[in-house]
């Protein structure tokens, strides 16, 4: 067994150690025995950053961290049916406590049955050997690497590699996961694991995960820094339809990832207002680029897609194209258009349409938007009207509505403007009541 206790000691604050130390005497208390896992301990070895925590206690992990919660004045929370917590301590720092199980699949692809058990049922149950190590917490043994599958030789050696032949029809997921984090570490999947894979995938085990996990997935894959290469990865392996059986890897999107990131690049750079954008709904509404409109429909419904999100989607399925063509015009277009058709829309919408228009002029209106007319307000307000006598309903907004597109447009400049027009649209509306 090999001492990491330098590494951890290189790697974690003087806090975090101490914390550590903590848990340990916790362990000795209680009788427990208790380990950081599976991720953290990878990217301890690698020196990458990581701020999860994993701890596994072989015993009640719940009681562990309640006691532990208790001790420090931090808090917690539970999950009684995976035998989980978490505990968060006063200065903020989060510690995810797991009972150590073995798992039994009642089925291919089900979630599994949970039994408690030691340290190395729960390590033989994991997706890859650089993700089944452990380090002990306990007094005797502290910061002695636990690695029963030889992962530390694949971290060395920069591979992906199962523990057992099974592990993809186990948990389909896993198919993603390897080259997730084969292309994130820069490592490449072992010829036997990619072996797997490919007949995995022959077989579609995937059909059989339920959509939500492997919607989870693919937002991971999307949130990792070069997602692009995980997507091309998944070309080679003919595994984007584990997505969607219709998706394609276009020839251009390479291009429209990299435009998605210099538009949001520029967003964060330049944009007056800052929100924070989900640059993972770009990227996927860039991969359905081709794939039509009631294919991504029956994607983000069966893939249980939150609504806001579904709907970003669908909106640039819907009018991405469309608005694109207006804005790549090489006519004059009015600012108050410009606006009417960018407001609606959310802002990862408006900046895919600025990424993947190929005009200055198309671009130049997008970036126009964020710059000027999204924060572009009339100076009169809905009370000013009221003192005119227009009632509070659609008309009043309407009237701001038509107001402001003047002011967009340079043709209204002062307040006393705004109130004359105002006043000339209040009665004309009066006059065709009156009619
Ligand atoms: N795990 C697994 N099979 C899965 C998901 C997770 O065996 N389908 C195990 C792995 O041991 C993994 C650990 O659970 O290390 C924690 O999972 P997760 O938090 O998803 O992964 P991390 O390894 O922490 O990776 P990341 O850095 O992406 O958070």
């Amino acid at each position: 067994m090999k001492n990491v206790s330098e590494k951890m000691r290189a790697c974690f604050s003087q806090g975090t150690m101490m914390l550590l130390k903590r848990i340990s005497a916790l362990s000795k208390e209680l009788g427990r025995r208790a380990y950081l896992i599976g991720g953290t301990v990878r990217d301890l070895l690698l020196e990458a950053e990581n701020l999860d925590i994993d701890i596994v206690i072989e015993g009640d992990a719940i009681a562990f961290g309640e006691k532990l919660a208790r001790e420090l004045h931090g808090m917690i929370i539970s999950h009684k049916r995976f035998g989980t917590c978490s505990v968060t301590t006063p200065e903020h720092v989060k510690i995810d406590f797991a009972t150590a199980r073995k798992e039994a699949y009642a089925k291919p692809a089900a979630l599994p049955t949970v039994e408690f058990a030691l340290l190395k049922d729960d390590l033989i149950r994991r997706d890859f050997t650089i993700n089944a190590m452990a380090i002990s917490l306990n007094e005797d043994d502290f910061g002695f690497l636990i690695d029963f599958f030889d992962g530390a030789g694949d971290l060395e050696h920069k591979s992906i590699r199962t523990l057992h032949d099974k592990s993809f029809i186990d948990d389909p997921t896993r198919i993603l996961r390897a080259m997730r984090f084969e292309q994130r570490l820069g490592f490449h999947i072992d010829t036997h694991t990619a072996n797997l894979i490919i007949k995995s995938i022959e077989k579609e085990v995937y059909k059989r995960v339920e959509k939500p996990r492997l919607r989870d997935e693919i937002i991971l894959i999307l949130k990792e820094k070069e997602p692009f290469k995980i997507i091309k990865r998944m070309d080679e392996f003919r595994a984007l339809k584990i997505i969607h059986p219709y998706l394609k890897f276009h020839k251009d999107l390479h291009n429209m990832f990299d435009a998605i990131d210099e538009a949001c690049l520029w967003y964060q750079n330049n944009s007056p207002r800052k929100r924070s954008i989900e640059k993972w709904v770009m990227y996927l509404m860039a991969l359905f680029e081709d794939v039509s409109h009631d294919g991504t429909l029956y994607f983000c419904n069966i893939f249980e897609f939150k609504r806001g999100e579904r709907l970003r989607i669908m909106s640039y399925k819907n009018n991405g194209r469309k608005i694109l063509k207006t804005l790549n015009a090489k006519r004059k277009i009015a600012p108050s258009k410009i606006y009417h058709l960018l407001e609606p829309l959310s802002h990862e919408v408006t900046l895919l349409i600025m990424a993947v228009s190929r005009s200055d002029a198309g671009k130049g209106r997008a970036m126009e938007f964020f710059h000027k007319y999204n924060g572009m307000r009339t100076v009169i307000r809905g009370d000013d009207l009221k003192a005119l006598g227009i009632k509070i309903g659609p008309h009043l907004s309407r009237i701001l509505e038509k107001i402001l597109y003047k002011r967009l447009d340079g043709i209204l400049k002062t307040k006393e403007e705004e109130f004359r027009y105002a006043k000339k649209l209040a009665k004309r509306k009066f006059a065709k009541g009156a009619g």
